[in-house]
């Protein structure tokens, strides 16, 4: 009797465990016909103060990380985002509800890498923005940089992400999302729960959402 209780509440634990289990998702391909023309983007492009909670669709969200640092040329595997000689230093993480995930450009995917709701972390001191339905967060490695010195190479990490926040920015402008380039972050915590290495820096976050009603 004992050990059938023991066995059930094992199983009860196990199971919910596994449903709390974060799981890879599955990017669509971009939608390439979408989205204002670009000076229509560019004239409505804005920080924004507010963020809405609601989930991001799946195409917004594939479309919004394509948009951020994609893959556009198949063949050379260069990307939507300049970088110092093609270094790609910067690497996106997506942070949700649900956890936080890495993209994976190559794959089209969003790997796992931190279970729960670690979006405090990114909004820091400005609370506000804890709340947005995803956050990516832009981490450079300056160890892809094959020459400079470390002030330069930081100098780099911080152009090239700079570059990714404006892409998303003029994607949000133009297909109507909301996004706002941050610097704030708990940089020290999100270090820890990213397994940051320590060529690896936290530049820049942008929080999205769709437009608060
Ligand atoms: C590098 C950089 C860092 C920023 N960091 C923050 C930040 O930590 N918190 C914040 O609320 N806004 C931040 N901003 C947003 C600016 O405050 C905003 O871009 C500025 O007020 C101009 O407004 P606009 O983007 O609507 O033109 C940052 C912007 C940049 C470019």
């Amino acid at each position: 009797m004992k050990k059938t209780i023991i066995y059930i509440c094992f199983s009860i634990l196990a199971g919910s465990l596994f449903a709390q289990e974060l799981k890879t998702i599955v990017l669509n391909p971009p939608n390439l016909k979408r989205g204002l023309p670009v000076m229509e983007a560019l004239s409505l492009r804005a920080s924004a103060s507010e963020f809405s909670d609601a989930k991001l669709k799946l195409q917004d969200l594939s479309d919004l990380l394509w948009a951020a640092n994609g893959i556009n040329r198949i063949e050379s595997g260069k990307r939507t985002a300049s970088s110092a000689m093609n270094s790609q230093d910067i690497d996106v993480y997506v942070f949700t509800e649900e956890g936080a995930y890495f993209y994976d450009a190559n794959g089209n995917i969003l790997k796992p890498v931190v279970r729960g709701d670690q979006r405090g972390l990114v909004a820091g001191s400005q609370a506000e923005f804890a709340k947005a339905a995803v956050i990516l967060v832009l981490v450079s490695d300056i160890s892809r940089f094959k020459s400079g010195d470390k002030p330069l190479k930081l100098s780099w990490a911080a152009m090239d992400a700079g570059i990714v926040s404006q892409n998303i920015a003029i994607f949000c402008a133009g297909t109507g999302l909301n996004t706002r380039p941050r610097a704030t972050m708990d940089l020290v915590k999100l270090k820890s729960i990213l397994h940051l290495k320590d060529s690896q820096h936290l530049i820049l976050n942008n929080p999205v959402s769709y437009q608060k009603e």
